[in-house]
């Protein structure tokens, strides 16, 4: 049994100065409680793995040993088998990415590719750029190697470019290490990169000799409207990122790295401190589920599966959420990003919220220092869309009662005024 007695740490004082950088991540930390049966959990971005035909899966995994044999037990190469490498070259071929498998690494998820970029690029005190708010996850990545982070805020068409130049402009010719971007169905925002502020990004790139890291576990998760193209598509130099995470299974820990060759050997060396190589046996699970079955069909389920549940959760948004609250609309992926007003905090409000049998994550944990504190992400993947329009009801709830607090207190007219609604 695990003990709850709290552990005095003797060795505190010697422990790594990145240590005191590093960031929790808000999602690890209410794992627990979400997965308690009378708490309904809009905090994690897990993929509704139960939609997974499991018997075939089954049968798979086990003809995938008798047909690889031993091989898929042994060390590989770090870059990965050269098959699974090729499947994804080709799956790539879907958003027209033309990719030599010699310029893909396999890795332990895309997590590891955000680790491995970061300990082969960022030296402490390096300027790296991201879309404010951005992936949890990201920013613990790059946060142990010590960087200084510029956020870039992001509106209905994604990264604001206008104010990315304008921060180039000041840091000058490689002034950052890079710009990481998630520019479909964005970690946490929900928003997709349109087409112009995608153009712009590869000129300011360009001008401004920045490589941009493109991070796209969710591209192949729409549910309306046009696949816009992938930045890689259009620039052989941007550094892309796929995983089997959100259109197969996470456990399999599989994702990629796809850059140029120099960069790759760079990632390669980091990767070999790190683990030496992914496992083959999950490489192999990879490849075979891939190539032997219908992996569109089953995807197309669960596509189907995220819309029914991101519709229950904007219609229980629009019924539910005082006037005072804004949201964005995704067309794909996971998350929506709810704006408060400002003197709600939406860290403090959470311990209510759990009370109240409903988890979020918190936006502050979507920021490298203090902003966001009046924002959240919900995710609509996981729960059953009854399950989300009670998760919001109770939500709203908790959110009217810091408003009602909050009006009960301050004199209406020192209350700040609200920002239009857009729905
Ligand atoms: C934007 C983004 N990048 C990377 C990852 C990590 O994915 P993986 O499971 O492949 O490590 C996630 C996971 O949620 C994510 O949302």
């Amino acid at each position: 049994m695990e003990s709850s007695r709290i552990t005095f740490d003797k060795w505190s004082s010697l422990a790594a100065s990145r240590m005191g950088t590093m960031k929790r991540s808000a999602v690890r930390d209410l794992f627990a409680a979400a997965s308690r049966s009378d708490i309904i959990s809009l905090s994690g971005g897990m993929p509704d793995i139960k939609k997974l035909p499991l018997d075939m899966i089954s049968r798979m995994a086990a003809n995938t040993l008798l047909t690889e044999g031993v091989g898929a037990l042994q060390y590989g190469g770090t870059d990965g088998r050269i098959q699974c490498r090729r499947i994804i070259a080709k799956l790539m071929e879907d958003i027209n990415v033309q990719a030599d498998p010699a310029e893909i690494l396999l890795t332990c998820g895309a997590q590891q590719a955000l680790d491995l970029i970061a300990k082969a690029f960022v030296n402490p005190g390096d300027i790296v750029i991201t879309e404010g708010p951005t992936y949890i996850g990201a920013l613990q990545a790059f946060s142990a190697y010590e960087p200084r982070f510029l956020c870039v805020p992001f509106d209905d068409e994604g990264i604001r470019t206008d104010l990315l130049e304008v921060e180039l402009k000041k840091l000058g010719k490689k002034g950052a290490k890079f710009i990481y971007t998630i520019p479909n169905f964005q970690n946490p925002g929900g928003v997709t990169m349109s087409l112009e502020r995608r153009k712009r990004l590869l000129e300011l790139s360009h001008e401004y000799e920045v490589p941009i890291i493109e991070d796209d576990p969710y591209g192949r998760l729409r549910f309306e409207g046009d696949d816009v193209p992938a930045l890689r598509s259009m620039d052989p130099d941007v550094i892309y990122l796929g995983t089997v995470s959100k259109v197969f299974a996470p456990g399999l820990r599989t994702g990629w790295i796809l850059a140029p060759k120099p960069i790759i050997a760079k990632v390669n060396l980091a990767k070999q401190g790190a683990d030496l190589c992914s496992s083959a046996l999950n490489q192999v699970m990879v490849e075979h589920y891939f190539m032997d079955t219908p992996w569109r069909e089953t995807l197309a389920t669960l596509v189907a599966t995220y819309k029914e549940r991101r519709d229950a959760m904007l219609d229980a948004l629009e019924e539910y959420f005082p006037p005072e609250a804004t949201w964005t609309e995704p067309q794909g992926g996971f998350f929506v990003w709810v704006t408060l007003p400002r003197y709600v905090d939406t860290s403090k409000m959470l311990s209510v919220a759990l009370e109240n049998g409903v988890t979020y994550v918190p936006g502050a944990g979507c920021y490298p220092d203090k902003d966001g504190f009046n924002s959240m992400r919900i995710a609509f993947c996981y729960e059953e869309p009854e399950r989300i329009r009670e998760a919001i009801r109770r939500l709203a709830a908790t959110i009217n009662e810091r408003l009602a607090l909050y009006r009960a207190f301050i004199a209406a007219d020192a209350l700040p005024e609200t920002k239009e609604v857009q729905r």
